[in-house]
Protein backbone atom coordinates (compact mmCIF):
# COMPACT_ATOMS: atom_id res chain seq x y z
CA UNK A 1 0.00 0.00 0.00
CA UNK A 2 1.37 3.32 -1.58
CA UNK A 3 0.66 6.48 0.84
CA UNK A 4 -2.57 7.24 -0.74
CA UNK A 5 -4.82 4.64 -1.82
CA UNK A 6 -5.56 3.82 -5.66
CA UNK A 7 -9.38 4.35 -5.96
CA UNK A 8 -11.70 3.22 -8.87
CA UNK A 9 -15.53 5.23 -8.81
CA UNK A 10 -18.06 3.40 -10.76
CA UNK A 11 -21.03 5.46 -11.61
CA UNK A 12 -20.58 9.57 -12.09
CA UNK A 13 -23.55 11.06 -11.32
CA UNK A 14 -24.88 12.99 -8.25
CA UNK A 15 -22.68 10.38 -5.56
CA UNK A 16 -20.09 9.60 -7.67
CA UNK A 17 -18.95 13.54 -8.64
CA UNK A 18 -19.57 14.40 -4.76
CA UNK A 19 -17.17 11.32 -4.03
CA UNK A 20 -14.30 12.34 -6.75
CA UNK A 21 -14.37 15.88 -5.41
CA UNK A 22 -14.16 14.81 -1.86
CA UNK A 23 -11.56 11.88 -2.78
CA UNK A 24 -9.28 15.15 -4.41
CA UNK A 25 -9.79 17.39 -1.18
CA UNK A 26 -8.72 15.06 1.23
CA UNK A 27 -5.65 14.36 -0.84
CA UNK A 28 -5.65 10.41 1.14
CA UNK A 29 -7.10 8.75 -2.07
CA UNK A 30 -6.50 8.96 -5.88
CA UNK A 31 -8.28 8.50 -8.39
CA UNK A 32 -7.06 6.47 -10.76
CA UNK A 33 -10.20 5.24 -13.05
CA UNK A 34 -13.79 5.56 -13.36
CA UNK A 35 -16.55 3.98 -14.88
CA UNK A 36 -20.03 5.30 -16.26
CA UNK A 37 -21.93 3.96 -19.15
CA UNK A 38 -22.47 7.89 -20.24
CA UNK A 39 -19.19 8.69 -22.16
CA UNK A 40 -19.89 12.07 -21.88
CA UNK A 41 -19.10 11.78 -18.63
CA UNK A 42 -16.07 10.21 -19.14
CA UNK A 43 -15.04 13.04 -21.46
CA UNK A 44 -15.16 15.06 -18.41
CA UNK A 45 -18.35 16.74 -19.36
CA UNK A 46 -20.09 16.61 -15.97
CA UNK A 47 -22.65 19.53 -17.09
CA UNK A 48 -25.79 17.09 -16.49
CA UNK A 49 -25.25 16.40 -13.06
CA UNK A 50 -27.38 18.03 -10.65
CA UNK A 51 -26.50 18.85 -7.63
CA UNK A 52 -23.01 19.13 -6.17
CA UNK A 53 -21.57 20.36 -2.35
CA UNK A 54 -20.74 23.99 -3.54
CA UNK A 55 -17.39 24.17 -4.50
CA UNK A 56 -17.35 22.86 -7.57
CA UNK A 57 -18.30 24.25 -11.42
CA UNK A 58 -19.62 21.77 -13.57
CA UNK A 59 -19.79 24.31 -16.10
CA UNK A 60 -16.08 23.94 -17.39
CA UNK A 61 -15.17 20.14 -18.48
CA UNK A 62 -13.28 18.18 -15.67
CA UNK A 63 -9.48 17.14 -16.86
CA UNK A 64 -9.66 13.31 -17.21
CA UNK A 65 -6.38 13.08 -19.00
CA UNK A 66 -4.82 11.20 -15.65
CA UNK A 67 -7.67 8.90 -15.29
CA UNK A 68 -8.37 5.41 -17.09
CA UNK A 69 -11.82 5.36 -17.68
CA UNK A 70 -14.42 2.28 -18.25
CA UNK A 71 -17.82 2.56 -19.57
CA UNK A 72 -18.04 -1.28 -18.21
CA UNK A 73 -17.57 -1.21 -14.76
CA UNK A 74 -16.47 -4.82 -14.57
CA UNK A 75 -13.23 -3.69 -16.38
CA UNK A 76 -12.10 -0.89 -13.72
CA UNK A 77 -13.13 -3.75 -11.22
CA UNK A 78 -10.35 -5.79 -13.40
CA UNK A 79 -7.68 -2.91 -13.39
CA UNK A 80 -4.93 -5.00 -10.90
CA UNK A 81 -4.07 -1.64 -9.76
CA UNK A 82 -7.12 -0.54 -8.29
CA UNK A 83 -6.96 -1.22 -4.21
CA UNK A 84 -10.64 0.90 -3.69
CA UNK A 85 -13.66 0.68 -5.51
CA UNK A 86 -16.23 3.42 -4.56
CA UNK A 87 -19.66 2.00 -6.12
CA UNK A 88 -22.34 4.95 -6.68
CA UNK A 89 -24.69 2.79 -9.14
CA UNK A 90 -28.57 3.32 -8.66
CA UNK A 91 -29.57 0.70 -6.09
CA UNK A 92 -30.49 -2.49 -7.77
CA UNK A 93 -26.82 -2.53 -9.45
CA UNK A 94 -24.80 -2.38 -5.88
CA UNK A 95 -24.96 -6.46 -5.61
CA UNK A 96 -23.41 -7.38 -8.78
CA UNK A 97 -20.85 -4.66 -9.21
CA UNK A 98 -20.24 -5.18 -4.74
CA UNK A 99 -20.08 -8.75 -5.04
CA UNK A 100 -17.31 -8.54 -8.72
CA UNK A 101 -15.35 -5.95 -6.63
CA UNK A 102 -15.09 -8.03 -3.55
CA UNK A 103 -14.12 -10.74 -5.02
CA UNK A 104 -11.34 -9.09 -6.80
CA UNK A 105 -10.00 -8.79 -3.42
CA UNK A 106 -10.77 -4.79 -3.72
CA UNK A 107 -11.62 -2.46 -0.82
CA UNK A 108 -14.98 -1.20 -1.19
CA UNK A 109 -17.34 1.77 -0.20
CA UNK A 110 -20.77 1.63 -1.86
CA UNK A 111 -23.43 4.07 -1.61
CA UNK A 112 -26.67 3.41 0.78
CA UNK A 113 -28.60 1.39 0.65
CA UNK A 114 -26.15 -1.93 0.51
CA UNK A 115 -28.82 -3.70 -1.36
CA UNK A 116 -32.52 -3.19 -3.45
CA UNK A 117 -33.53 -6.00 -0.78
CA UNK A 118 -32.84 -7.82 2.53
CA UNK A 119 -31.83 -10.59 0.24
CA UNK A 120 -29.17 -9.19 -1.52
CA UNK A 121 -27.93 -7.08 1.74
CA UNK A 122 -26.93 -10.14 3.22
CA UNK A 123 -25.46 -11.84 0.25
CA UNK A 124 -23.43 -8.33 -0.45
CA UNK A 125 -22.41 -8.62 3.90
CA UNK A 126 -21.76 -12.38 3.52
CA UNK A 127 -19.32 -12.09 0.83
CA UNK A 128 -17.89 -8.73 2.72
CA UNK A 129 -17.00 -10.98 5.96
CA UNK A 130 -15.53 -13.48 4.26
CA UNK A 131 -13.28 -10.82 2.68
CA UNK A 132 -9.54 -9.56 3.94
CA UNK A 133 -10.18 -6.71 2.80
CA UNK A 134 -12.74 -4.01 3.72
CA UNK A 135 -16.23 -3.24 3.10
CA UNK A 136 -18.29 -0.11 4.25
CA UNK A 137 -21.70 0.77 3.29
CA UNK A 138 -22.34 4.68 2.90
CA UNK A 139 -25.16 5.37 5.52
CA UNK A 140 -23.11 8.79 5.40
CA UNK A 141 -26.40 10.48 8.18
CA UNK A 142 -24.32 8.34 11.21
CA UNK A 143 -21.14 10.14 10.09
CA UNK A 144 -23.03 13.35 10.01
CA UNK A 145 -21.49 15.78 12.48
CA UNK A 146 -24.03 16.85 14.46
CA UNK A 147 -25.97 13.18 14.78
CA UNK A 148 -22.52 11.65 15.26
CA UNK A 149 -22.10 14.20 18.70
CA UNK A 150 -25.68 13.92 18.92
CA UNK A 151 -24.68 9.86 19.24
CA UNK A 152 -21.74 10.19 21.53
CA UNK A 153 -23.67 12.51 24.10
CA UNK A 154 -26.59 10.24 24.57
CA UNK A 155 -24.41 7.08 24.39
CA UNK A 156 -22.21 8.77 27.31
CA UNK A 157 -25.32 8.09 29.62
CA UNK A 158 -25.10 12.17 30.99
CA UNK A 159 -28.80 12.62 29.75
CA UNK A 160 -30.15 10.04 31.39
CA UNK A 161 -32.98 7.85 30.40
CA UNK A 162 -35.06 8.08 27.02
CA UNK A 163 -38.28 9.00 27.18
CA UNK A 164 -39.06 9.93 23.23
CA UNK A 165 -37.33 10.25 20.00
CA UNK A 166 -38.60 11.82 16.83
CA UNK A 167 -36.56 12.15 12.96
CA UNK A 168 -37.85 13.31 9.93
CA UNK A 169 -36.09 13.75 5.97
CA UNK A 170 -38.54 15.41 3.87
CA UNK A 171 -37.62 16.29 0.54
CA UNK A 172 -38.99 17.27 -3.18
CA UNK A 173 -38.22 14.04 -5.19
CA UNK A 174 -35.30 16.93 -7.00
CA UNK A 175 -34.07 13.62 -9.29
CA UNK A 176 -34.42 15.28 -12.55
CA UNK A 177 -31.34 14.18 -14.56
CA UNK A 178 -31.00 10.82 -12.86
CA UNK A 179 -29.76 7.73 -15.08
CA UNK A 180 -33.09 6.63 -16.66
CA UNK A 181 -35.40 8.61 -13.87
CA UNK A 182 -34.18 5.34 -11.69
CA UNK A 183 -35.40 6.72 -8.23
CA UNK A 184 -38.90 6.92 -9.65
CA UNK A 185 -38.63 3.14 -10.12
CA UNK A 186 -39.44 1.15 -7.76
CA UNK A 187 -37.93 -2.14 -8.36
CA UNK A 188 -34.73 0.23 -8.89
CA UNK A 189 -34.40 2.47 -5.65
CA UNK A 190 -37.04 1.24 -3.43
CA UNK A 191 -39.08 4.07 -3.58
CA UNK A 192 -39.04 7.24 -0.91
CA UNK A 193 -39.05 4.10 1.91
CA UNK A 194 -35.65 2.46 1.11
CA UNK A 195 -33.50 5.25 -0.67
CA UNK A 196 -34.62 8.60 1.69
CA UNK A 197 -35.91 7.18 4.75
CA UNK A 198 -33.69 4.59 5.74
CA UNK A 199 -31.18 7.26 6.93
CA UNK A 200 -33.45 7.58 10.03
CA UNK A 201 -34.67 3.59 10.51
CA UNK A 202 -31.15 3.67 10.22
CA UNK A 203 -30.21 6.41 12.78
CA UNK A 204 -32.75 4.62 15.60
CA UNK A 205 -30.86 1.38 15.09
CA UNK A 206 -27.83 3.26 15.54
CA UNK A 207 -29.04 5.03 18.76
CA UNK A 208 -31.26 2.31 20.16
CA UNK A 209 -30.60 -0.95 18.85
CA UNK A 210 -32.74 -3.26 17.35
CA UNK A 211 -36.56 -2.75 17.94
CA UNK A 212 -38.93 -5.94 18.13
CA UNK A 213 -42.06 -4.69 15.63
CA UNK A 214 -43.36 -1.89 13.77
CA UNK A 215 -46.45 0.21 12.33
CA UNK A 216 -46.16 2.04 9.89
CA UNK A 217 -48.20 4.24 7.48
CA UNK A 218 -47.60 5.35 4.31
CA UNK A 219 -48.45 6.67 0.76
CA UNK A 220 -47.33 5.53 -2.47
CA UNK A 221 -47.73 6.15 -6.24
CA UNK A 222 -48.05 9.66 -6.39
CA UNK A 223 -44.35 10.83 -7.38
CA UNK A 224 -42.98 7.06 -7.81
CA UNK A 225 -44.26 4.61 -9.82
CA UNK A 226 -45.86 1.90 -6.92
CA UNK A 227 -43.18 2.55 -4.04
CA UNK A 228 -44.28 4.58 -0.83
CA UNK A 229 -43.47 8.44 -1.38
CA UNK A 230 -43.92 10.00 2.53
CA UNK A 231 -44.51 7.80 5.84
CA UNK A 232 -44.48 7.49 9.29
CA UNK A 233 -43.10 4.38 11.67
CA UNK A 234 -43.54 4.00 14.86
CA UNK A 235 -40.88 1.69 16.13
CA UNK A 236 -41.54 -0.71 18.67
CA UNK A 237 -38.81 -1.35 21.84
CA UNK A 238 -40.95 -2.87 24.84
CA UNK A 239 -39.82 -0.40 26.91
CA UNK A 240 -42.31 2.14 27.18
CA UNK A 241 -40.58 4.64 24.85
CA UNK A 242 -41.68 6.51 21.83
CA UNK A 243 -39.69 6.29 18.85
CA UNK A 244 -41.26 7.76 15.60
CA UNK A 245 -39.59 8.78 12.05
CA UNK A 246 -41.40 10.28 9.31
CA UNK A 247 -39.91 10.24 5.77
CA UNK A 248 -41.37 11.53 2.39
CA UNK A 249 -39.81 12.81 -1.16
CA UNK A 250 -44.02 13.93 -2.05
CA UNK A 251 -43.93 17.43 -1.61
CA UNK A 252 -43.67 19.97 -4.71
CA UNK A 253 -40.22 20.48 -6.49
CA UNK A 254 -39.51 23.99 -4.19
CA UNK A 255 -40.03 22.66 -0.87
CA UNK A 256 -37.15 23.38 1.35
CA UNK A 257 -35.11 20.10 2.13
CA UNK A 258 -35.60 19.01 6.20
CA UNK A 259 -33.55 16.80 8.28
CA UNK A 260 -34.03 17.09 12.00
CA UNK A 261 -34.34 15.15 15.10
CA UNK A 262 -35.30 15.41 18.49
CA UNK A 263 -34.29 13.18 21.54
CA UNK A 264 -36.05 13.76 25.37
CA UNK A 265 -34.19 12.03 28.16
CA UNK A 266 -34.59 12.87 31.46
CA UNK A 267 -32.15 15.24 32.03
CA UNK A 268 -32.23 17.20 28.47
CA UNK A 269 -33.20 17.61 24.87
CA UNK A 270 -30.70 17.41 22.00
CA UNK A 271 -32.64 18.37 18.81
CA UNK A 272 -31.64 19.56 15.21
CA UNK A 273 -33.88 22.08 13.91
CA UNK A 274 -34.38 24.66 11.56
CA UNK A 275 -33.15 26.90 14.66
CA UNK A 276 -30.09 24.69 14.35
CA UNK A 277 -27.98 22.11 16.63
CA UNK A 278 -28.88 22.44 20.04
CA UNK A 279 -28.93 20.61 23.59
CA UNK A 280 -31.56 22.22 26.22
CA UNK A 281 -30.93 20.68 29.71
CA UNK A 282 -33.37 19.94 32.62
CA UNK A 283 -31.56 23.07 34.87
CA UNK A 284 -32.63 25.36 32.06
CA UNK A 285 -28.80 25.87 30.55
CA UNK A 286 -28.77 25.57 26.93
CA UNK A 287 -25.63 24.34 24.39
CA UNK A 288 -25.69 25.18 20.86
CA UNK A 289 -22.31 23.19 19.85
CA UNK A 290 -21.19 23.04 16.32
CA UNK A 291 -19.17 19.81 15.78
CA UNK A 292 -18.60 19.97 11.85
CA UNK A 293 -15.11 20.60 11.07
CA UNK A 294 -13.65 22.95 8.89
CA UNK A 295 -12.08 20.46 6.37
CA UNK A 296 -15.02 17.52 7.31
CA UNK A 297 -18.14 19.87 6.77
CA UNK A 298 -20.29 17.10 5.81
CA UNK A 299 -21.27 13.58 7.18
CA UNK A 300 -19.56 12.41 3.33
CA UNK A 301 -16.54 13.85 4.05
CA UNK A 302 -16.09 12.53 7.15
CA UNK A 303 -17.79 8.91 6.23
CA UNK A 304 -14.90 8.74 3.39
CA UNK A 305 -12.02 10.23 5.44
CA UNK A 306 -12.75 7.16 7.63
CA UNK A 307 -12.82 4.44 5.29
CA UNK A 308 -9.84 5.62 3.57
CA UNK A 309 -8.00 6.37 6.79
CA UNK A 310 -9.00 2.96 7.99
CA UNK A 311 -7.56 1.35 4.42
CA UNK A 312 -4.25 3.30 5.36
CA UNK A 313 -4.15 1.96 9.01
CA UNK A 314 -4.90 -1.27 8.36
CA UNK A 315 -7.92 -1.23 11.02
CA UNK A 316 -11.43 -2.91 10.29
CA UNK A 317 -13.69 0.04 9.41
CA UNK A 318 -16.38 -1.13 11.92
CA UNK A 319 -16.46 1.26 14.79
CA UNK A 320 -19.65 3.30 13.99
CA UNK A 321 -21.71 0.60 11.45
CA UNK A 322 -21.32 -3.12 11.33
CA UNK A 323 -22.21 -5.58 9.00
CA UNK A 324 -24.95 -6.91 11.00
CA UNK A 325 -26.30 -3.22 11.34
CA UNK A 326 -26.25 -3.25 7.55
CA UNK A 327 -28.65 -5.77 7.60
CA UNK A 328 -30.77 -5.03 10.48
CA UNK A 329 -31.62 -1.71 9.14
CA UNK A 330 -32.86 -3.19 5.96
CA UNK A 331 -34.58 -5.96 7.76
CA UNK A 332 -36.65 -2.77 9.67
CA UNK A 333 -37.14 -1.59 6.16
CA UNK A 334 -39.08 -4.40 5.33
CA UNK A 335 -40.92 -4.28 7.92
CA UNK A 336 -42.33 -1.10 7.49
CA UNK A 337 -43.20 -2.03 3.49
CA UNK A 338 -45.41 -4.80 5.27
CA UNK A 339 -46.58 -2.98 7.75
CA UNK A 340 -48.10 -0.19 5.39
CA UNK A 341 -49.20 -2.90 3.01
CA UNK A 342 -51.21 -4.72 5.78
CA UNK A 343 -52.17 -2.23 7.66
CA UNK A 344 -50.79 -3.67 10.68
CA UNK A 345 -47.50 -4.04 13.28
CA UNK A 346 -45.12 -5.92 12.08
CA UNK A 347 -42.28 -8.35 14.28
CA UNK A 348 -38.80 -7.88 12.71
CA UNK A 349 -37.31 -10.82 11.67
CA UNK A 350 -33.92 -10.21 11.80
N1 LIG B 1 -25.63 9.10 0.82
C1 LIG B 1 -26.47 9.96 0.29
O1 LIG B 1 -26.77 11.00 0.88
C2 LIG B 1 -27.01 9.69 -1.08
C3 LIG B 1 -27.63 10.73 -1.82
C4 LIG B 1 -28.08 10.44 -3.11
C5 LIG B 1 -27.94 9.17 -3.63
N2 LIG B 1 -27.36 8.17 -2.87
C6 LIG B 1 -27.19 6.81 -3.40
O2 LIG B 1 -26.12 6.82 -4.33
C7 LIG B 1 -26.37 5.90 -5.39
C8 LIG B 1 -26.28 6.65 -6.72
O3 LIG B 1 -27.25 7.69 -6.73
P1 LIG B 1 -27.06 9.01 -7.63
O4 LIG B 1 -27.94 10.06 -7.05
O5 LIG B 1 -25.62 9.32 -7.79
O6 LIG B 1 -27.67 8.50 -9.02
P2 LIG B 1 -27.45 9.15 -10.47
O7 LIG B 1 -28.57 8.69 -11.31
O8 LIG B 1 -27.20 10.63 -10.33
O9 LIG B 1 -26.08 8.50 -10.96
C9 LIG B 1 -25.94 7.17 -11.32
C10 LIG B 1 -24.78 7.06 -12.32
O10 LIG B 1 -24.56 5.67 -12.62
C11 LIG B 1 -24.35 5.53 -14.02
N3 LIG B 1 -24.64 4.15 -14.41
C12 LIG B 1 -25.87 3.56 -14.56
N4 LIG B 1 -25.71 2.26 -14.88
C13 LIG B 1 -24.38 2.03 -14.94
C14 LIG B 1 -23.59 0.87 -15.20
N5 LIG B 1 -24.15 -0.33 -15.47
N6 LIG B 1 -22.25 0.99 -15.18
C15 LIG B 1 -21.66 2.19 -14.93
N7 LIG B 1 -22.35 3.32 -14.68
C16 LIG B 1 -23.70 3.23 -14.66
C17 LIG B 1 -25.25 6.58 -14.66
O11 LIG B 1 -24.87 6.92 -15.97
C18 LIG B 1 -25.07 7.74 -13.66
O12 LIG B 1 -23.98 8.57 -14.03
C19 LIG B 1 -27.73 5.29 -5.11
O13 LIG B 1 -27.57 4.05 -4.45
C20 LIG B 1 -28.40 6.29 -4.17
O14 LIG B 1 -29.34 5.70 -3.30
C21 LIG B 1 -26.89 8.44 -1.63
Amino acid sequence: MGTKVKVGIIGLGFMGTTHYHIHQKLGKSEIIAVADVDEKKLNGDWSSVVGNIGDTDYSKPIDMSSIKTYTDAMDLINNREVEMVDICLPTHLHEKFVIAAIKKGKHVLCEKPVGRTLIEAKRITEEAERSNKFFMNGLCVRHWPEYRHAWELYKSGKLGKLISATFKRVSPSSHDNSWNDWFMNSDMSGGALLDLHLHDTDLVRYFFGRPSSVTSFGVGGFRSDKGIDHLFTNYDFNDGTLIMAEGGWDPAKNTPFEMSFQIVCEEGTIRLSETGYQIMYEDGKTEAPEPAKENLPTGWHVEIDYFISSILDEKQPDKYLTTAEMRDSIAIIEAEELSIKEKRTVKIEY
